[in-house]
């Protein structure tokens, strides 16, 4: 996800478009630029990194001074963070800003390339410039409607046309973008926040529309030509800024939790787009050496390790270790010809992961990654890397990172199956089939409904400071992220427990009305997992269930039931993990606690 911000008036757009770009930087901030009519010559200035960076480039070199411009603050997808793969991207007599995918830009690029036209960057925007620019004869709305008419993906687009210095041209297709009316002065913006201290009144632009921006006038048009200016109604924004960042929702985290039907989507798809043999083939070429996977991890990412064993020894039958990767490190790990290590890690950046990284490589064995933020250190070390696609994932505790990371790990699974053969080809694509219906099913927990319950249950138990979360086999595993998720947003102390260990050993803290989330979602195991059940119920506790739709049916060892809609066995921790997040999430509200930012943790870290 990235953030673009256009401006077009009396005023100086520098300034204007740097603060935009401030307000956009949740969006993504591997790197920053703008670009300003200056003298009638279109000047870019970008820089990679943070948008301070930028502004100190600008110290450095002067401000470019105009009243036309275009600004950009990147979440990298194709290209890795640099200078050079920053926006805004030139070419011939069209600079522009990006945000989006371009699935089909290499074999524009080729076709390009092949008629003489060379690239600088990486990047699948430059693409668009070139593509545009090609267009371009003395139209600059003709010359975007062809260009966009050969794209497929998303995009929205901000751009400038060297000979039209008082113009500003917009497009969207699936990437979000808005169109700023102010006095005397427009502006685009991918999200309200940027341009709230200006105007509060906007377009939204539909598929299939152009806007042309003036100082004077904002213009839309179909992609006929047709003016379609008086048939749009023109929006008045009521957020405060604010809340605005957060796309209107209280806290990054809830908004997070949201996202995940789309995140699960695109980091789902894209790997079965070739059918069942193309699955992960870029990323893995070739899984015929791997006889033993060491997972190694952190935090959430550690408890998606968890949820991936699970997966993988179960459909592919190749044995996998867990490790926690502060441990890993120091623990002169047994790692032999065969073995291959994988990473997981949201930021990229977390120091133990990147130094179990770095010890597997020194031992020559090949490392994997499962990242969300592109180019970032774990990245760029790993031998291969398959990005989640998350976007920029703001609230500390993870929750679209989390379960981006399972599916990717449940596609690997699949892949490692389907390559020894221990699955038919029936059962892959049925498998495949009920990947690809997990963001609905995720959806189905979002509900109205299910909030309501959710919030219902976390209101029931915001005092209670014991809190026990029992499974078995990979209810455990998700189990371990859901009482992590409670711990660490609303401090109350949660702790994960293998339901049939729990006699074993804390049974003893099971005392009257001690909540008890029971999940099961594994139909082999389910019977077992009542019996121990019944054994919290027998000494008071308040059980929740959480399990798959019909399995609450008849019974009556728990006081709520939780169900959960049905789809492949193996793929239900992913739809088990939702209720848990907003139940934390909600848990922490009540308790007035800080959400995005809990005590003591960080998003990433950085330090041993
Ligand atoms: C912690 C975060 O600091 O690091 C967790 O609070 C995260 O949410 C863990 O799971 C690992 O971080 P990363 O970026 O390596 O996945």
């Amino acid at each position: 996800m990235c953030g673009i911000v256009g401006y077009v008036g009396e005023r100086q757009a520098a300034g204007i478009l740097i603060e935009g770009l401030e307000k956009l930087e949740y969006r993504g901030y591997d790197s920053a630029g703008i670009a300003v009519f200056e003298n009638r010559r279109v000047r870019v200035e970008k820089a990679k990194g943070r948008l301070s960076n930028l502004k100190e480039k600008l110290k450095n070199d002067g401000v470019p001074t105009g009243c036309v411009g275009i600004g950009h603050t990147r979440w990298a997808t194709h290209g890795e963070p640099s200078d050079v793969n920053s926006h805004p991207h030139s070419y011939g007599r069209v600079t522009l800003v990006h945000n989006g995918i371009i699935e089909n830009y290499l074999s524009l690029k080729t076709s390009l390339e092949g008629m003489g036209n060379r690239f600088a960057s990486e990047t699948d925007t430059e693409v668009i410039a070139h593509l545009i620019d090609y267009y371009y004869k003395d139209d600059p709305a003709d010359a975007i409607v062809r260009a966009v008419g050969r794209m497929e993906g998303s995009y929205a687009l901000g751009v400038l046309f060297s000979d039209h210095p008082d113009r500003l041209y917009a497009v969207r297709k699936d990437s979000p973008l808005i169109v700023g009316v102010g006095e005397g002065e427009n502006f685009i913006a991918s999200d309200i926040p940027a341009i709230l201290s200006h105007t509060r009144r906007y377009y939204l632009i539909d598929r299939q529309e152009l806007a042309v921006l003036s100082g004077k006038e904002v213009r839309l048009y179909d992609f006929g030509g047709n003016d379609i200016t008086d048939r749009k109604e023109l929006m008045t924004a009521d957020w405060d800024v604010e809340a605005a960042e957060k796309g209107g929702y209280a806290h990054f985290m809830l908004k997070e939790i949201y996202e995940q039907p789309g995140t699960l989507a695109r980091a789902i798809l894209p790997h079965f787009a070739c059918g069942a043999e193309g699955i992960l083939k870029e990323e893995l070429p070739d899984t015929a050496g791997i006889r033993r996977l060491v997972i190694v991890a952190c935090g959430s990412a550690m408890n998606a390790g968890l949820l991936g064993k699970c997966a993988i020894e179960r459909l592919a039958r190749v044995p996998v270790d867990v490790c926690i990767a502060s441990e890993f490190r120091y623990a002169d790990p047994i790692l032999t010809e065969g073995d291959a290590v994988i990473v997981i890690s949201q930021s990229g950046e977390t120091a133990d992961s990147l130094a179990a990284l770095r010890l597997a490589k020194s031992k020559g064995i090949p490392v994997y990654a499962i990242v969300n933020v592109v180019g970032s250190s774990i990245a760029r070390e790993a031998d291969n890397t398959i990005y989640i696609w998350a976007g920029p994932e703001i609230a500390v505790a993870t929750t679209k990172a989390f379960t981006s990371q399972v599916a990717v790990l449940y596609t690997l699974a699949l892949r490692l199956a389907i390559d020894r053969k221990t699955i038919s080809s029936e059962r892959a694509e049925a498998i495949m089939e009920a990947m690809k219906g997990l963001p609905g099913k995720v959806e189905t927990m979002l509900s109205e409904e299910k909030i309501a319950l959710y919030q219902h249950l976390a209101s029931l138990n915001r005092s209670k400071h014991d809190f026990f979360i029992i499974g078995r086999g990979q209810d455990y595993a998700v189990g371990c992220e859901g009482a992590m998720k409670i711990k660490e947003v609303s401090y109350l102390h949660c702790e994960a427990y293998a339901a049939g260990e729990l006699k074993h050993g804390t049974i003893s803290l099971i005392t009257e009305g001690v909540p008890c989330l029971a999940i099961a979602t594994d139909r082999a195991l389910v019977e077992k997992t009542i019996s121990n059940i019944k054994e919290v119920k027998a000494r008071g506790a308040q059980v929740l269930y959480l399990c798959t739709e019909g399995m609450a049916k008849g019974q009556d060892f728990y006081d709520y039931a939780i169900e959960l809609p049905e789809t492949e066995e193996m793929l239900m921790p992913i739809v088990a993990a939702v209720p848990i997040q907003t139940y934390a999430y909600y848990t922490a509200v009540y308790r007035g606690c800080d959400v995005d930012k809990p005590r003591n943790l960080a998003k990433s870290v950085t330090v041993e």
